[in-house]
């Protein structure tokens, strides 16, 4: 049985420690700082979802870059199997799990580009064989070798110098979620989970707890 539906505000009151707030991408900020004190290696490691036109599913790791005010926003090729999903469907889903805290987040919404100043920004913090990395794989795309792979980044490198320009073909992906649940191990499996829903991002936060 669930609990009633009700708006942040009212049931945010019943909501303590970890889950403790109405903003969820406050929450998830605080999560993923958790993570980074206890993770090994990537706690920003998510797996992302898309669907290919047949609407056969999709799922590979990409890393989550910020939680911005009301979206989230990581960085991959325009070209990549993943970027042709996410433009035909405008739609992804990820999921970020942690198991030294044994808690996991779960997205879904609206996926937009951010190929503006802030793409050219983190792009120009990367290393620069990243950079020159980015400039040369043709992600997703057949590849002859190595070999090949590393003389396009050799060739590269003497075009674009050391401060290489953010390719057009690369950017960021901002996900604008209408769906966003929190999920924490709890004993004998009776975990806990909050699920935060909204139309669109002009309207309150719907949050309702749900069974394990
Ligand atoms: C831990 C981890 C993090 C990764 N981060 C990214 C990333 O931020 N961006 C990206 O394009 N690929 C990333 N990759 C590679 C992707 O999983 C994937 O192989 C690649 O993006 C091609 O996916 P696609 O063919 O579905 O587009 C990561 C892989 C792992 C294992």
């Amino acid at each position: 049985m669930t609990e009633p539906q009700s708006t942040a505000g009212t049931q945010g009151a019943t909501r303590e420690g970890i889950f403790a707030g109405d903003d969820p991408f406050a929450i998830a900020r605080r999560w993923l700082a958790e993570a980074e004190a206890s993770e090994p290696n990537d706690p920003n490691a998510m797996a992302l979802a898309t669907v290919d036109a047949a609407g056969l599913p999709n799922v590979r790791m990409v890393l989550l870059k910020e939680i911005e005010a009301e979206a989230f926003v990581f960085y991959t090729n325009y070209g990549s199997a993943k970027a042709q999903e996410i433009e035909a469907s405008g739609m992804a889903g990820f999921v970020l799990h942690w198991k030294s805290l044994r808690r996991q987040i779960r997205v879904r919404g609206h996926v937009t580009r951010e190929e503006g100043p802030q793409a050219d920004a983190y792009y120009a913090s990367r290393s620069l064989q990243s950079r020159l990395g980015a400039w040369a794989s043709h992600q997703s795309q057949p590849l002859a070798s190595r070999a090949s792979l590393m003389a396009d980044v050799a060739k590269l490198s003497l075009r674009h110098g050391t401060n290489p320009a953010r390719p057009p073909f690369w950017g960021g992906y901002r996900i604008t979620p209408v769906e966003i649940e929190f999920w924490a191990d709890g004993a004998f499996r009776l975990h806990d989970r909050f699920r935060f829903t909204r139309a669109d991002s002009s309207r309150n936060w719907q949050i309702t707890r749900l069974n394990p």
